[in-house]
């Protein structure tokens, strides 16, 4: 393709920033507003660490006792440590300081689950109610370093118990409200959490989803809760266990002292939160407070250009990274509105997120690749019949997206007028590692750009661990330099945090993705290179989800594969042989769906479950899952080497089982 049929076609074009337009508030400019900018601050951020950081966290964060040390510690060692001597509070860095200077200001607008539900919350309001939870949990006895389980739906009690728990220097642990009673049994269990916050009921899409029935199931196997706290969403009658459960109407009604905030070391644990990785059991990173706060304060304002007045909505679910670091942390550490969004995009019909952008007048919308495609599929009209004129910049992140989709969001949603943000990062960075800034950076649909403030990244041959310079390369994506928000340990494993992370390549940090760097030194980001899979930008490992399915009794063995989706990036894809003498039927396919969604929840369902005879395996009885995805993908002309499998009878059946799905 010729230069000139490449910037006809909008999926190869670049986007050079936009510049100002009507939308853009009268009173302001953007952070950062060229590229030259955004390379000397990023030079600054990479050659001295020290100078570009103390500046960040002067700007951005009240120390209650300020700190002598920046940095300390190296990747490599996994010991790295920030802002050392430093004392502060998270809860009055999002919260106390913001009602003392803006009290009124709305601090969390919640988009209820039923259009036309929707209620505000100002920064003085917010206050009142971080303290009085914060009351009843010293009533419950808890204190510093204690931890507390949160499996709460998307309501602003959400945010407000994450807040009060950081008040006291209590870690959080939140439990995706999707999961099952198994999975969260074993996140409270590995955390040792002392309470639990939840809610009678909640509702997504108009479904009732019973979150504290769940959560009495879970807790028949985790004897270390004593208490738990019942937010009452829906008001409906669930038994409460006398002496364990408190109504949270209740006990905050009977708070009447103000909780002073605990100012707490910087590097004293803030949050857990499970993610899936290459083995079966979920692994807790461990964040802790100063390096997080700083990472995502400053992410927050240059990512999104986000300031003053503006109302910011970030569509993930505070039971992921994402709904941790910008749907609460980010925006409230820089005193602006965070929309909660309970619902979700197609209910009640397809323009739910596109009218409530409208009736709230967001400024700043921030989403998953996989909403945009389904979205994109639904056709235009649902977009054209609002006015969206409030939006000035729209961005994405979980995966990869696909440039149709990007350009798709940017032309209808965006009206050309927003710039589209695709951020990448993971759960273990806290905040963005690669990311356009929207008012500097030339955009290419589906690339992430370049990197954000203080990361170095390097692309590493994948066999020999050697750095691939210059441009037009390929390999594992590593980071070679500490960033303040980096996960400090898995939860009782440091050693698997080391392996994992620390000591796949020397002396960097290694993602786990796979990425390119072009001619332009633009980083395309192609996925995991490990045995995690991206559903819906849900990330679960195969491991895990073969380790529920063998749960079901007919089950002999089982593999799972991650396929490309074109809703959902990836589906998952099950191979299963059943235990002998049985046969197939529709009945036990059922039985083992069933299990998956108890074992870990509806959101590990695999999209296709093939029985099968045997499992390709090699002479040493590895099961060769590259065959798997290749006949799964109905690529099984395209199979590569088969030297190592030690029937290669098996291939005929495989495919033509296959091919009566594909
Ligand atoms: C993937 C979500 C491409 C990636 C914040 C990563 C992405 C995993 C992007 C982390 C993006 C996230 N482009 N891939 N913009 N954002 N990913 O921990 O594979 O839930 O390793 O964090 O999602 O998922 P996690």
């Amino acid at each position: 393709m010729t230069v000139e049929e490449s910037q006809l076609n909008p999926i190869h074009a670049l986007y050079e920033p936009y510049p100002l337009t009507s939308r853009y508030p009268k009173d302001r400019t953007p952070w950062i507003s060229s590229f030259e900018q955004y390379k000397a601050m990023h030079d600054q951020s990479i050659n001295e660490p020290d100078v570009f950081w103390r500046l960040r966290a002067s700007e951005l964060v009240e120390f209650d006792t300020p700190f002598h040390t920046v940095c300390s510690g190296s990747l490599g060692e996994g010991n790295v440590k920030w802002f050392e001597g430093g004392k502060l509070n998270i809860s009055y860095n999002c919260v106390d300081r913001w009602a003392e200077k803006t009290p009124d200001a709305v601090a969390i607008i919640y988009e209820a689950d039923q259009p036309g539900g929707a209620k505000s919350v100002t920064y003085k309001e917010l206050l009142d109610q971080v303290s009085r939870v914060a009351g009843v949990f010293k009533s419950f006895g808890l204190e510093k370093g204690d931890t507390v389980a949160i499996y709460m739906p998307m309501v602003p009690e959400a945010a407000i118990t994450m807040l009060a728990c950081t008040r006291l220097g209590l870690v959080h642990n939140v439990v995706f409200a999707g999961f099952s009673a198994h999975s969260l049994a074993e996140r409270i269990r590995d955390s040792n959490a002392k309470a639990v916050v939840t809610s009678d009921q909640g509702l997504r899409g108009g479904k009732i989803i019973h979150n504290k029935k769940i959560v009495d199931e879970a807790l028949l196997t985790c004897s270390s809760v004593t208490k738990v706290l019942v937010f009452e969403r829906t008001g409906a009658e669930v038994p409460m266990q006398q002496g364990r459960d408190v109504s949270w109407s209740k006990a905050l009604s009977e708070q009447n002292e103000f909780v002073p905030p605990v100012f707490v070391d910087s590097e004293d644990p803030m949050f857990i939160l499970y993610t899936s990785g290459s083995t079966g059991k979920p692994k807790g990173l461990l964040h802790t407070t100063a390096g997080y706060l700083v990472g995502v304060a400053m992410t927050t304002k240059y990512t999104f250009d986000l300031g003053k007045d503006d109302v910011f909505c970030c569509s993930a679910d505070i039971g992921w990274i994402t709904g941790h670091s910008y749907g609460v942390y980010g925006p409230l550490s820089l005193g602006v509105t965070t929309v909660i969004f309970e619902s979700v995009p197609n209910y009640p019909d397809a323009s739910r997120f596109w009218k409530t952008v409208d009736e709230h007048k967001i400024t700043q919308f921030y989403t998953a690749p996989t909403a945009i495609r389904s979205l994109r599929r639904l056709g235009d009209d649902f977009v054209n019949c609002t006015d969206l004129s409030s939006l000035r910049l729209i961005a994405s992140v979980g995966e990869p997206i696909n440039p149709e989709a990007w350009v798709w969001y940017k032309s209808v949603v965006g009206k050309d007028l927003c710039p589209v943000v695709d951020t990448y990062w993971q759960t273990e960075n806290g905040s963005h590692l690669i990311t356009p800034l929207p008012f500097a950076t030339t955009t290419k649909p589906g690339s992430a750009t370049f990197p954000m403030f203080g990361i170095e990244p390097a692309i590493l041959d994948p066999n020999t661990g050697e750095e691939l310079t210059g441009p037009n390369v390929k390999g594992v994506l590593c980071i070679k330099k500490p960033w303040p928000s980096i996960a400090r340990s898995i939860l009782g494993d440091h050693d698997r945090y080391l392996t994992t992370y620390m000591h796949a390549y020397k002396g960097v940090y290694f993602t786990g993705d796979a990425a390119r760097r072009d001619e332009d030194g633009y980083y395309w980001i192609s996925g995991r290179v490990d045995d995690v899979i991206n559903v819906s930008g849900h990330r679960m490992s195969t491991a895990e989800i073969e380790s529920a399915i063998i749960q079901n009794e007919s089950v002999a063995e089982s593999a799972v594969v991650g396929i490309e989706d074109e809703i959902t990036g990836q589906s998952i894809c099950a191979f299963v042989t059943l235990q002998a003498g049985l046969k197939e039927s529709d009945q036990i396919k059922k039985s083992i769906i069933a299990t998956v969604r108890t074992e870990i929840g509806p959101i590990a369902t695999p999209k296709n479950l093939i029985l099968v005879n045997e499992l390709p395996k090699t002479r040493s009885g590895k099961i060769i899952r590259r065959i798997l995805r290749k006949v799964a993908s109905g690529e099984a002309d395209q199979l590569g080497d088969l030297s190592t499998m030690s029937d290669p009878s098996l291939l005929a059946p495989l495919v033509e089982k296959c091919c009566r799905w594909v």
